[in-house]
């Protein structure tokens, strides 16, 4: 395209044509602006001439002149554009059943995966939900009258030391197990209730094979009238099927917990022996779960109930371990590396 724009000599009579002649060699929208610009924009003969107009006469000549070359710019630019957008639909076609590898060298995209123990999480949020319990977060700073003295903790319980507990101040503390919730939640809301908090919790523990200092537990609470100790068998035993299997039984071990009385150990039947007994239950057929146990009616004389009007029942297991059972994973340490080696086999 070699005229752009209008001739040299402003001449009004020849500016349409020159413009029609100009606007015939665009081909694409840019050159169909650039036409515009030279012709119509702020430094074109007629805008300035338009500018200079003294007399009625010349401005309606000149006005006449503006409209027919926009007018012919507007033609042109829809014509080009139109052209454009079929040019871009026969030519940009995607054949999406084409092979990848067809259209040039590919590096296939690594899809992500949850962590093993979101996965989990949200297994056990769900076996839960069906069940009617409302997942509750928590706080992960406590207060130890939360931590500790809510939930009946004696004075010289070895979980107070602050060789045992990270504490932030005298009486603040990273949360060492997720049952402060319950209080919470019974501080809030009367039964009947069917709660179940899930997060992190903490304790000074050396790093070992099966020790670190940060691992998630998911707690359960149900409070209500008449609920006994067959309702938390029954509730354990369907969440153990949930999560290990339809084959899964569950046992009862009394244990002490300063919240639950009675308290209770569950044990599963080993997941990967069936209960014969194998390297992981070492030989027993069972396998530690966490604790249990009656809601003590201590923790509703703290929230100022009548502890004769409810009963209920509490449960804590960790997350990590349930992880580590289902996928036969030796300690906790690889939960918490951020090993990419370890996390994709997930
Ligand atoms: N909080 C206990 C722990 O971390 C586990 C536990 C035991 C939770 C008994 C409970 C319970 O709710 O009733 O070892």
């Amino acid at each position: 395209m070699d005229t752009v724009g209008p001739a040299v000599e402003w001449n009004p009579e020849t500016y349409e044509r020159d413009a029609q002649r100009a606007l015939e060699g665009a081909s694409t929208s840019e050159e169909v602006e650039r036409v515009s610009v030279a012709f119509l924009g702020r430094r074109s003969p007629l805008k300035q001439s338009l500018r200079e107009v003294r007399d009625r006469e010349t401005g309606m000549q000149l006005n006449a002149v503006r409209e027919a070359v926009e007018a012919a710019v507007a033609q042109k630019r829809a014509e080009v554009e139109a052209e454009e957008l079929e040019r871009k639909l026969t030519t940009e076609i995607v054949d999406v059943t084409l092979p990848a590898e067809l259209l040039g060298p590919i590096r296939p995209r690594r899809r992500g995966s949850l962590h093993p123990s979101t996965q989990v999480r949200r297994d056990v949020e769900d076996i839960f939900l069906g069940l009617g319990y409302e997942i509750v977060d928590d706080r992960e700073v406590e207060t130890t009258r939360y931590n500790f003295d809510a939930l009946g903790f004696p004075e010289w319980h070895p979980a107070r030391s602050r060789r045992a507990s990270l504490y932030l101040t005298d009486d603040t503390v990273m949360r060492t197990e997720t049952s402060p919730a319950q209080i919470h939640k019974m501080e809030q809301q009367r039964p009947p209730i069917y709660m179940l908090s899930i997060g992190r919790v903490y304790r000074r523990d050396t790093i070992d094979a099966t020790h670190f200092p940060i691992f998630h537990q998911f707690e359960g609470l149900a409070i209500d009238k008449g609920i006994t100790m067959a309702d938390l068998k029954g509730t354990l035993l369907y969440v153990m099927r949930q999560l290990y299997g339809p084959d899964r039984e569950v046992l009862f071990r009394t244990h002490y917990f300063p919240f639950t009385e009675p308290s209770m150990e569950p044990d599963v039947s080993c997941p990967i022996c069936g209960g014969a007994g194998c390297a992981t239950c070492k030989g027993s057929g069972w396998l530690e779960m966490g604790g249990s146990g009656m809601v003590d009616p201590y923790l509703y004389e703290f929230v100022g109930w009548d502890p004769d009007e409810y009963t209920g029942f509490a449960f804590g297991m960790g997350i990590e371990r349930t992880a580590q059972l289902r996928h036969g994973i030796p300690g906790i340490r690889p939960f918490w590396e951020n090993d990419l080696r370890f996390l994709r086999q997930f």
